[in-house]
């Protein structure tokens, strides 16, 4: 990065002195960002809430009440890995945004069930569809993964550091859930969604309106650390949640996160084409719709009944769904709002590819 040396900006009075004091070179800033494609992948296996409750002490009935979840998609002990389903969705993403692969410049996958500390998975992902040299990285914010990933490739291409970004919600969560715990095993799947963001003529990301809440840390949490399980023989660590308190937050405090972004966009619920909330929970979606006034117009994402809580994978799912399916406009403005553990929330209006 050249540096032109200025005289304006002083250097501190004291201690060392920095080299130079001038200002440095910066990138344009100020364009437009856009979800160019978006693409989804269902493991091929579904699994009905009988066989959920083959091993769980519960019924059909009580799922289908209590969380509307009919069927669920659970990843192939081989050939459908995070890696592997986040490249399904990635090659859909890609194609219907019609850009080579070499094109982009950042892939972020938003992930809690990738099962390596490390390396990240976006690399290996970067490798598979032909964006070899591509910056690549994983984030961990559950639920609300991909609307933060949306967030950073978003403000990465409005500030000129890429021209497309590609933007992976990806889990497995059935390698980390209990198959007899009540509060988790019917709920939780696998799945990936994928978007592609890039340079636009016109503005097609809202403002997002984001946060976290680390006092509930542990309301939706892997049981035990690592470390615990290595040295108190723990055995594995799945991921448990107090499902009352998760509730109650969301259909609480979500409803105003959803109203601010709606307001940061400029916009009102009449304006929009589609809802798309993180897919925790039928009634914790009709609840937020009711919250929200949504207009009868306004088509409502239900994808959990057929697709189960794949967390960071729900929001883009259901958009491709709702696209595939042809239930929402391309062009038009979808509300989209994730939230999950950390606690943590983001939420913003985008036009629909
Ligand atoms: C998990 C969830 C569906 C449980 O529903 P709930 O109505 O809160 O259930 P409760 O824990 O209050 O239990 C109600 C009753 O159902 C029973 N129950 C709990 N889990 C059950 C199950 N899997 N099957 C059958 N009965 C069950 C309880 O024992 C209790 O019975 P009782 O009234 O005789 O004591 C609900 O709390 C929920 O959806 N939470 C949010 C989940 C979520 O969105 N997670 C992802 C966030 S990213």
């Amino acid at each position: 990065m050249p540096l032109r040396r200025k005289k304006s900006v002083p250097a501190p009075p004291t201690g060392p002195q920095p080299k130079g004091t001038g200002t440095l070179a910066t990138l344009p800033g100020n364009r437009h960002a856009a979800i160019l494609g978006v693409g989804g992948y269902r493991p091929e296996r579904v699994v009905d809430n009988n066989e959920i409750c083959e091993v769980l002490d519960s019924s059909d009935q009580w799922i289908r009440e209590r969380s509307g979840i009919v069927t669920r998609h659970i990843a192939a002990k081989d050939g459908e890995s995070v890696i592997d389903m986040s490249e399904a969705a990635a090659r859909g993403a890609i194609e219907m945004a019609g850009i080579d692969p070499e094109q982009i410049g950042c892939i972020i996958i938003a992930t809690v069930s990738h099962p390596y500390q490390t390396p990240a998975a976006a690399p290996l992902l970067a490798v598979r569809i032909g964006a070899d040299t591509a910056a690549a990285f994983d984030i961990s914010a559950a639920c609300a993964g991909y609307c933060h990933g949306i967030t950073l490739a978003s403000d990465m291409v409005r500030a000129g550091t890429v021209d497309y970004a590609l933007v992976v919600g990806v889990e497995r969560l059935s390698d980390f859930t209990d198959p007899t715990d009540r509060g988790t095993a019917f709920i939780f799947a696998d799945g990936a969604g994928a978007a592609v963001v890039g340079k636009s003529d016109t503005e097609g990301i809202g403002p997002t309106i984001w946060g976290s809440d680390g006092k509930h840390w542990d309301v939706i949490a892997q049981r035990d650390s690592w470390i615990d399980v290595r040295e108190q023989d723990l055995g594995w660590p799945t991921i448990v949640m107090q499902g009352q308190t998760v509730f109650r937050w969301a259909v609480w405090g979500m409803a105003p996160v959803a109203k601010r972004a709606l307001d940061a966009a400029g916009v009102t619920v009449d304006d929009l084409d589609a809802f798309i909330p993180h897919q925790a929970n039928m009634r914790i979606i009709d609840a937020m719709a009711k919250q929200l006034k949504l207009p009868d117009d306004v088509v409502i994402a239900r994808d959990i009944a057929t697709t189960g809580n794949t967390s960071a994978a729900s929001v883009p799912l259901a958009t491709e769904r709702l696209l595939r399916e042809g239930e929402a406009p391309r062009g038009g403005l979808a509300l989209q709002l994730g939230f999950g553990a950390g606690l943590s929330y983001a939420a913003q209006v985008i036009r629909l590819p």
